[in-house]
């Protein structure tokens, strides 16, 4: 089947539902999500979204923060340019409906996450990210101009270079070929703007607090298709998820210890302060690699996050999902230290992108988790990552709109989808395995401590799996799952490739062969887009 639209946006959270609403009111709107359409990693952001907000604090108070969480990797422009537009940003997603809490003052409360030096994170208690998706899911709903297609999910982008077959000094992008889950059919959908909003890529690794959706789709077909990529060394670590064997990597706030949560090891010593003067609140890559170093030095299982010198009312109220998610774990937070380890959480790397969001290829935009536009550099500060999300669909919206109604060169004919003489599969366990594999490669060889060793021995373990993979992909009819599979090890191959690049410590790539910080690394780690 073909479809049309305007605007083809893969991906349903805060990114790709706030450039929809931007845009629906000119075009017709195609959203594609491969799950239900909540089914995101906004919609498990607990933390909020940074946003300078009171009087004490300054846009340049914020820039600082996130320059140095981010190593002085980032790009100067853009932090002013995300950090200016965060009132903008947060004025936005009240107007669509987002309701944020307030104090007692009946002023929106801000609290504080590692890093900040200010209290300036806006939150709805502690499940900021689904309060967020439900109105945005409800506003997209409402709107005429926009289909949503669920259980759907990308298989590859349709570029001009691909469908004459042959280079092109300006490649666009003319649309993306996509999955109908249930029915098992690929469709092709043409448009004059592809927007890729498919979140991280955290299932890369055995343990994340991510959800399972996040394969790393974006970056896998945009790299494919030819978009550059860049810094996808910087995976970022939250140093914070529960440990127990029944819970799946539950995440424990860093807005836990931004309120006076207290990091013990098993003999009740508080390891922070010999770590970083701003202790518990250290930046996350800082936390993160204290925790793993206090476990291994001590033979612990996990960190201790205590918060019971707090009031029991006030835990309650204040952390509410995390307090019930823990007791259904046997865990009352209000009296006893949570168990916590660190998780794969967020990748701060990405397909590279301008400063309207579009990557290399024209017509292509990456806009949230999917894309570096030079925000985080080597090390996301906390809760920076749904703001960049509204900020850079606002740029992208713009800059689609401007051209929307252009004279544009002729389009070539789309191709429809062709399967070969692909057939069924019979050996579906060799995607099971090849993923859990690739996973636990990842999680022992390209983890919070690297070395050129482990990269280059998970380097060889990846083009193994990824020879299984392509042979599989062009004799075997594709299900989400293989996609998935697919995806990843492009992803992990990406990961290890930068890692290996880097020859130097900063901020979430941290090297036993290279421990400084070295000034001649500070620039991004630049892999071209395939075929370029
Ligand atoms: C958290 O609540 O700790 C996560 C916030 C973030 O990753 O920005």
């Amino acid at each position: 089947m073909k479809i049309t639209s305007d605007f083809l946006v893969i991906g349903t959270g805060i990114a790709g539902l706030s450039y929809a609403l931007k845009v629906a009111d000119q075009g017709t709107v195609s959203l594609i999500t491969k799950r239900d359409i909540d089914v995101t990693a906004t919609q498990l952001a607990q933390g909020g979204i940074a946003a300078v907000s009171s009087a004490d604090d300054s846009f340049t108070a914020h820039a600082e923060d996130t320059m140095v969480a981010g190593c002085h990797l980032s790009n100067p422009e853009i932090v002013d340019l995300v950090v200016e537009a965060g009132p903008a940003a947060v004025a936005d997603l009240i107007d669509w409906g987002v309701n944020f809490s307030k104090n007692t003052t009946n002023q929106y409360d801000l609290t504080r996450e590692g890093g900040h030096s200010h209290r300036r994170i806006l939150h709805a208690k502690d499940a900021t990210g689904r309060e967020i998706e439900r109105a945005l899911v409800e506003a997209a709903q409402q709107h005429p101009n926009i289909t949503i297609y669920q259980h759907h999910i990308a298989v590859d982008l349709i570029t001009e270079s691909k469908t004459l077959n042959k280079p092109l000094a300006e490649n666009r992008c003319l649309g993306a070929y996509i999955l109908d889950i249930d029915q098992d059919e690929v469709l092709t959908i043409g448009a004059r703007f592809t927007i890729l909003a498919t979140g991280g890529a955290g299932k890369v690794y055995l343990y994340t607090c991510n959800p399972d959706i996040a394969t790393g789709d974006g970056v896998a077909i945009g790299w494919r298709a030819g978009a550059d990529v860049a810094n996808m060394e910087f995976m970022q670590f939250h140093p914070t998820t529960l440990y127990h064997p029944n819970a799946k990597s539950f995440l424990i706030s860093e807005a836990v210890r931004g309120e006076g949560a207290i990091l013990r090891r098993s003999d009740g010593f508080a390891f922070m302060p010999g770590y970083h003067k701003l202790k518990d609140l250290a930046p996350r890559d800082i936390v993160a690699r204290a925790i793993d170093n206090e476990m291994k030095l001590h033979g612990d299982d996990c960190a201790f996050l205590d918060i019971t010198h707090k009031p029991a009312d006030y835990i309650r109220d204040r952390f509410p999902t995390i307090y019930q998610t823990c007791l259904d774990y046997g865990i009352d937070m209000t009296r006893e230290p949570i168990p916590v380890v660190p998780a794969a959480h967020y990748l701060c790397g990405g397909l590279k992108t301008d400063r309207s969001g579009e990557t290399n290829i024209r017509n292509l935009f990456a806009i949230g988790e999917v894309a570096c536009t030079g925000l985080h550099g080597a090390n996301r500060l906390a809760s920076n990552s749904l703001l960049e999300g509204v900020v850079f669909a606002k740029l992208a919206a713009e800059t689609s709109l401007q051209r929307l109604n252009d004279p544009a060169p002729p389009y070539p004919t789309i191709p429809t989808w062709d399967s070969g003489c692909a057939t069924n599969s019979d050996e579906e366990v060799v995607v099971a395995h090849n993923w859990d594999e690739i996973r636990r490669c990842m999680w022992n060889y390209v983890g919070i401590v690297r070395s050129n060793k482990r990269l280059h021995r998970a380097m060889s373990r990846i083009g193994l799996i990824q020879e299984e993979i392509v042979e599989y992909y062009w004799n075997f009819y594709i299900t989400s799952d293989l996609i998935e599979l697919r995806n990843i090890a492009t992803v992990a191959e990406l990961i290890i490739q930068s890692a290996l690049m880097r020859q130097e410590s900063r901020g979430l790539h941290y090297t036993i062969d290279y421990p400084e910080t070295d000034e001649a690394g500070r620039k991004e780690t630049l892999i071209p887009g395939a075929g370029n």
